[in-house]
């Protein structure tokens, strides 16, 4: 491996400074660099991957071991191996396989669990089950995390296909959160499930016996008019809820990777199960071309190894994620837990020091509202960021036609605007049709210059349906495990969240005035005085 990494810095050195246009010229590139399956077209030709970077790139694969590691998961081996877990939220798209887990075929109680849901949902939906005051009118998920942003973003994505109970969605344990969404809602007719793997998230604790509280005002019998999705469920009795209406899951899916199982049932109770199963289809196409294709069509494999170029050899540090879809607000926000929560390790899985830098800094917001924004940077700022578009080739409002081909059209210049840039003479050009001349001209000009040559990927979609979602999750998902496995990390645990839990709990009382802050370093000190100072 290291020998492939240095053949590919070597490479990096030799085309860093060519222009991506010259590259674009040849009618063929398109083509060549790019994917498809599914409907989906992937397009990194707007990249300097060139065919010997894409055939060093395409060596990671292999060096790095990737199919067999791919098949460790997708059979139950246990590839967490500091939580000591097997990995498969693939399962839960797929309930017709039996998979193993320690000598056991996990799949009968996966399928148990997908039929009770199916069965609440649609229960829900009809109003065959009911809140204290009728039909069931409004969900709120209680969530934080990847207890949230999966449901949280899907629903958006696939509000057109929503007909059940509007759907709510609670994380942050800022008070202010749970206030303005309870406000306006009635707790006679309203659902609280209170989504968390562990069942002892502060946050989402803290958030459910507001709740429950805020129930309990209202309604004779609070706990009735909740549910619970969780991995444990001695707590959740505790807490009150019918184990008839707690879902269960189990350790070997991640928090980020759970949006297919019980972690969706907002979702399901939006779209319906029917709806639901589409979505769980759309993953389940995208793991089993995962298994089969070719890693040079490979759509997860290709998309980790143009991260992979740009990050690690490239050492741009950030990845922009830009959804030409309104109902992709939250997908930027999903995919930074994914990548981020998954691949921001500093060791490898030995726990020796990652000698290659870890996973980007993903960001982003849908298109055209960020044109407005922060695309001023991305066009002509120092530092050079890769863009991933997506775009959707059909959209859901067909009398607004001529809006989505504005959508579309904004995409694909912005895609054009990187990579050609605009040289200095042409700039020269456009201040003299002006009227300007000499050092003005020449200073005008240099700000409208566009240095060009900067990366970007499209990804574009037919229509964002059920199963495209599905199809597109589960191909961040498999190319984030990618990315990971050709890092040598472990994508799995997420160590790095604990410290600051840890510290926070320990800060609690010192707010509340019933421990001392001797010790603190003088920062946090004077901001305790600080906040201490409202009371
Ligand atoms: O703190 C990080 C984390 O553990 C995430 O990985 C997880 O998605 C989130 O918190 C919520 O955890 P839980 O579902 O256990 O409440």
């Amino acid at each position: 491996m290291t020998t492939l990494w240095q053949a590919l810095e070597n490479h990096h050195e030799q085309v860093r400074d060519r222009a991506l246009l010259p590259l674009l010229e040849d009618p063929l590139r398109g083509s060549e660099f790019s994917a498809r399956h599914g409907g989906l077209l992937f397009d990194f030709s707007k990249t300097n991957i060139d065919a010997t970077g894409l055939s060093l790139l395409l060596q990671l694969i292999d060096g790095a071991g990737v199919e067999a590691r791919r098949e460790a998961m997708f059979t139950g081996a246990t590839i967490n191996e500091t939580e000591g877990r097997a990995v498969l939220h693939t399962a839960l798209r797929n309930p017709d396989d039996a998979v193993m887990v320690a000598g056991q075929d996990v799949m009968p109680g996966v399928r148990d669990t997908l039929a009770r849901m199916r069965g609440f949902a649609d229960d829900i939906r009809s109003g065959r089950i009911r809140g204290q005051g009728g039909a069931y009118t409004d969900v709120v998920n209680i969530g934080i995390g990847g207890s949230d942003l999966g449901p949280a973003m899907a629903a958006i994505a696939l509000s057109p296909y929503a007909d059940g109970p509007r759907t709510h969605f609670v994380s942050n344990v800022d008070g202010a959160h749970i206030a303005d969404t309870l406000r306006g809602l009635d707790p006679a007719t309203t659902l609280v499930i209170v989504a968390s793997k562990t069942f002892t998230t502060i946050e989402t604790m803290t958030n459910a016996e507001t709740a429950r509280d805020w129930m309990a005002a209202s309604v004779a019998d609070p706990a009735a008019q909740f549910a619970a999705l969780s991995t444990a469920a001695e707590r959740t009795a505790e807490f009150g809820i019918d184990p008839s209406r707690v879902f269960g899951f189990e350790d070997w899916v991640g928090g980020r990777y759970s949006v297919w199982g019980p972690i969706g049932l907002s979702l399901m109770i939006a779209i319906g199960p029917a709806d639901f199963d589409d979505f769980l289809a759309g993953g389940a196409d995208m793991d089993r071309h995962f298994r089969q294709a070719a890693p040079a069509h490979n759509l997860p494999m290709l998309l980790a190894l143009v991260g992979i170029w740009h990050n690690q050899i490239c050492g741009h540090a950030t990845r922009a994620v830009l959804p030409y879809d309104q109902r992709l607000s939250r997908l930027p926000a999903y995919l930074q837990q994914l990548e981020m929560e998954s691949n921001g390790k500093r060791v490898a899985m030995d726990g020796s020091d990652l000698t290659l830098h870890s996973g980007p800094v993903v960001w982003g917001e849908p298109g055209t509202n960020g044109q407005h924004a922060f695309y001023q940077l991305i066009h002509q700022g120092t530092r050079i960021v890769p863009c991933e578009f997506i775009l959707v080739r059909k959209g859901h409002e067909p009398h607004l036609r001529h809006q989505h081909r504005l959508l579309v059209s904004n995409c694909l210049a912005q895609s054009e605007a990187l990579m050609k840039g605009r040289p200095l003479a042409e700039a020269m050009e456009i201040m003299a049709a002006k009227g300007l001349t000499g050092a003005e001209q020449d200073r005008q000009a240099r700000h409208r210059v566009f240095p060009g040559n900067r990366p970007s990927t499209t990804l574009a979609i037919p229509k964002l349906t059920p199963f495209t979602l599905g199809q597109i999750l589960a191909l961040y998902e498999h190319r984030v495990f990618v990315e990971g496995v050709i890092l040598g990390i472990n994508s799995f645990d997420q160590w790095g969240v604990e410290l600051g839990k840890e510290l926070a709990l320990a800060l609690q009382p010192i707010l509340e005035g019933r421990a001392s802050a001797e010790g603190k370093d003088s920062s946090t000190t004077m901001l305790l005085d600080y906040l201490r100072a409202v009371d």
